[in-house]
């Protein structure tokens, strides 16, 4: 990749951004390190390649189609503390368990998507925080500042975006081993399955489990290559939020002259910055990756349409992903009037559902959490509707973690209020678990069987 074949007038779009307003950016008390900071990450390798995200976009237009069905998932916030291999070997093992309950489900390929590798940056409601009367910089993600509450430790650092390079970088290394490495194989992810529907717990989804048992089965007898099967594609993603950061790693692919966010292959907008005027809608409408579009229950209609149109000015297939996350008790009443619009409209977009964002509630003694049933209630409403309207439900998005924490109230092994503090880890939103994630799969297979 190389500057100087840039397509006329883009190196100076790629700047533009600069002079919209910016929503949810750090108050860098120094631009002078800022600017150091920034030369650093440019001069860095990109972590992903413009082949590989129009490969993608490429599966994202299939599964505009019906013909695939999307799994994007992973933490809410990366740590960097928290990036080692066990954490990130169980969070991918989850997404590939899932992955195979959900192809059997849907009858369908599916495409996996990790928010990870870069999921370093949040937005927040408010730009501080007070304890006991102090007010400092509220926390926003590793990529900015640290989580204890010291001044120094809530002091912005542009340094950090650094250190999220780094970290983006071994743990996509990390990714990649492991799902071209032999450890993706079929047979063996089906195994893991087969460990968590021998739990007593589970055993309402033991019959869907021997029926891709049996499937799999009738693939080896029919000759299938399950030597192929033991590496997937998998793809990277995060919120494209510190502007900065994802500037200094947009590259000029060499073979067309046209520009890529190379810091994932996937990258979406949140609700808070999806102004169609913001800053994070003109940088990203220069970049040729697929995007995605976080949609709450107060989304104008026209305004996305405004939003689509500036990312998507060719309307092209798989470009859009909009991922919905209206909350259980608005899915049904909202969304309707959204699909209405961009059916009307005719654009070409790739629906998902994330039920996770619309359901966080604080508990009694302030510990932020979600229901796994009011979870699943969402994504049932977001089923109905787009069935109902004649669309495709293309997919969901969900925070989970491979490990055995407790941060959502519900499932088969009932977490309850108090089980909440056993093991709390996130330091943002809540996660589904290793089991709940599971569950989550095995339930979404029995709508997608409709
Ligand atoms: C998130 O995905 O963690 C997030 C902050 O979501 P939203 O932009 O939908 O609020
Ligand atoms: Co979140």
């Amino acid at each position: 990749m190389g500057v100087a074949d840039a397509v006329p007038g883009l190196l100076e779009a790629l700047e533009a951004y600069r002079n919209y307003p910016a929503a949810q950016q750090p108050a860098w008390p120094d631009q002078a390190e800022l600017a150091a900071a920034m030369a650093e990450l440019a001069t860095k390798p990109p972590l992903v390649f413009a082949g590989e995200a129009d490969q993608l976009m490429e599966r994202l237009a299939a599964a505009q189609r019906g013909e695939a069905f999307v799994l994007q998932g992973g933490d809410c916030a990366e740590i960097f503390a928290e990036s080692d291999a066990n954490r990130i070997r169980n969070k991918i093992r989850t997404v590939l368990q899932m992955a195979v309950v959900l192809t059997y489900g849907a009858s369908l390929p599916v495409v996996k998507l990790g928010r990870l590798a870069g999921q370093y940056a949040k937005p927040r409601s408010s730009d501080t925080e007070v304890r006991d009367g102090q007010e400092l910089p509220a926390y926003r993600g590793d990529a900015v500042n640290c989580f204890d509450f010291t001044a120094e430790a809530r002091r912005p650092n542009p340094w950090r975006m650094v250190d999220a390079y780094h970290h983006s970088s071994s743990t996509l290394n990390l990714t990649r081993a492991f799902t071209m490495g032999g450890f993706a194989d079929l047979r063996r992810v089906q195994e893991w399955n087969r460990g968590f529907t021998a739990n007593p717990a589970y055993a309402r989804y033991d019959e869907l489990a021997a029926q891709i048992d049996s499937a799999i089965r009738f693939m080896a007898a029919c000759g299938a290559d399950f030597e192929a099967l033991k590496s997937v594609e998998f793809y990277s993603s995060h919120e494209a939020l510190l502007l900065d950061y994802e500037r200094a790693l947009t590259r000029i692919d060499s073979r067309t002259g046209l520009a890529y966010d190379c810091s994932a292959h996937f990258l979406w907008i949140g609700e808070r910055t999806r102004s169609p005027e913001g800053a994070h809608a003109e940088l990203l409408s220069h970049v040729r990756n697929p995007l995605g579009i976080k949609v709450g229950p107060s989304a104008h209609a026209g305004d996305l349409l405004r939003l689509i149109d500036k990312l998507d000015p060719r309307h092209q297939p798989g470009r859009i992903t909009l991922i919905t996350r209206m909350g259980a008790g608005e899915v049904r009443a909202v969304l309707p009037g959204i699909v209405r619009a961009i059916q009307t409209a005719n654009r070409p977009v790739v629906w998902v559902c994330d039920p996770m964002h619309g359901n966080t509630f604080t508990t009694a003694s302030g510990v932020k959490t979600r229901r796994f049933d009011t979870v699943m209630e969402e994504v049932k409403g977001f089923f109905e509707v787009l069935r109902e309207a004649g669309e495709v439900p293309g997919g969901l998005h969900i925070e989970l973690t491979g490990d055995d924490v407790t941060e959502v109230l519900g499932g088969s092994e009932e977490i309850d209020d108090a089980a909440l503090g056993r093991r709390y880890e996130s330091v943002v939103d809540p996660r589904l678990n290793h089991q709940q994630s599971l569950e989550m799969a095995f339930q979404v297979a029995e709508l997608l069987q409709g």
